[in-house]
């Protein structure tokens, strides 16, 4: 297939991008602004293989230039950081919901078949059982609000303008390239450095967790064979509550718990996710990696590959953690 991913160059569409041109042949257009969280060298070892456009969904102009020939749009461009859309959430409105909308706009235009990638998030916190794809959607933050947004945009020019859209909800997803802002590669790295471990609250949130290179398989299924004007749910196979992700964590990188710190809650945390994803597993996706299996590749990755996250580490990401956590980082 002929594919612009927008989004390709962060965590999981750089994922994407290297599953689709190694395992399916596709040819790849990749939009990204390269905001903080997005990095050429993520696509580093399929950058002969794809072309690569500089620029923002929100920017109808480069959205132009970057869908020439292309047959779908895979959309995983985002703001998706839920700490910093509480401190400024009008980047997440601009990028999630109008972007979203000039990328509708290119994809009516031309005829072309949108994948929207979404997130649990938009379904609000859990107490018990799964969320199916008929869930009410309840989001708390302003970032899941922002993706909302997107979605019924989406879902809006299915119903409206009969474009083929196809959304597929992720749970958390986590495993190599991941930017250290996020739970998990955030306490790998501060345990290999021997730094303190932030857990929000009671540290008894439960996340669903999904190893990265299933997600972008799932994904994958829904852009080739999902029907249009659904929604597919894509929930890892595991869940687990945070101070139990910490402890493993721990263990694997031969720490001990005296490194964790109990700090004040995020405002508004969603308390427990989970999805079900038996409608993804009828187009025949499945989950293939253990939580256990996938957390000792993650921790092993990024203790092999310090020229990766070396860089991220001394830069603005250690304002951005003084800011947040109100302390530094060791040196
Ligand atoms: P990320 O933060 O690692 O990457 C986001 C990418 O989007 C970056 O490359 C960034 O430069 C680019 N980007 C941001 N704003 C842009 C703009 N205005 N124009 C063009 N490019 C822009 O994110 P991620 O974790 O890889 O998430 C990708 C998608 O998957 C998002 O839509 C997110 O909501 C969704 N999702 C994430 C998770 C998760 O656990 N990380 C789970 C479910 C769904
Ligand atoms: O559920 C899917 C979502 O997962 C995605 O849509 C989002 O883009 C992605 O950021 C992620 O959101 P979360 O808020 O669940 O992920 P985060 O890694 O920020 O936090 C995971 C859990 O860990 C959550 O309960 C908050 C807690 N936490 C997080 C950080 C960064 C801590 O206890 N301490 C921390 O320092």
């Amino acid at each position: 297939m002929e594919l612009l991913v927008c989004g390709g160059a962060g965590f999981i569409g750089s994922t994407f991008v290297r599953e689709r041109v190694r395992e399916h042949g596709d040819r790849v257009t990749v939009l990204d602004k390269l905001t903080y969280a997005g990095r050429r060298e993520n696509l580093a070892d399929v950058e002969s293989g794809i072309r690569f456009v500089r620029g923002a969904i929100e920017d109808p102009r480069a959205v132009a230039d970057a869908v020439a020939g292309c047959e779908a749009i895979v959309n995983f461009a985002a703001e998706t950081h839920v700490d910093r859309s509480i401190s400024g959430p009008e980047e997440f409105i601009v990028t999630n919901m109008q972007g979203t909308h000039v990328l509708l706009e290119a994809a009516r235009e031309r005829g072309l078949r949108y994948v929207q990638v979404s997130t649990d998030e938009v379904y609000g916190s859990i107490e018990t059982g799964s969320f199916t794809e008929e869930s009410p959607l309840a989001p708390s933050s302003p970032y899941s609000a922002t993706k909302t947004g997107g979605d019924l945009l989406v879902s809006s020019y299915f119903h409206t303008y009969g474009l083929e859209t196809v959304i597929c909800r992720g749970s958390n997803n986590y495993g190599p390239y991941q930017y250290p802002e996020k739970l998990i590669p955030l306490m790998v790295l501060n345990a290999l450095a021997g730094d303190s471990l932030p857990v929000y609250g009671d540290g008894k949130n439960v996340r669903n967790w999904l190893f990265v290179e299933d997600f972008a398989r799932g994904i994958g299924h829904a852009l080739v064979n999902g029907l249009p004007g659904e929604v597919y749910n894509c929930g890892g196979p595991d869940e687990c509550d945070n101070l139990t992700v910490v402890g493993r964590i721990l263990e694997l990188t031969g720490r001990d718990e005296s490194l964790i710190e109990f700090v004040a809650d995020r405002p508004g945390h969603d308390r427990r996710y989970s999805l079900s994803s038996e409608k993804l597993q009828g187009l025949g996706w499945r989950a293939q990696v253990r939580f256990d299996a996938g957390l000792a590749r993650t921790v092993e990755w990024y203790r092999e590959n310090e020229w990766w996250w070396e860089p991220i580490r001394s830069g603005a990401y250690r304002e951005y953690y003084e800011r947040h956590y109100g302390r530094a980082l060791k040196a």
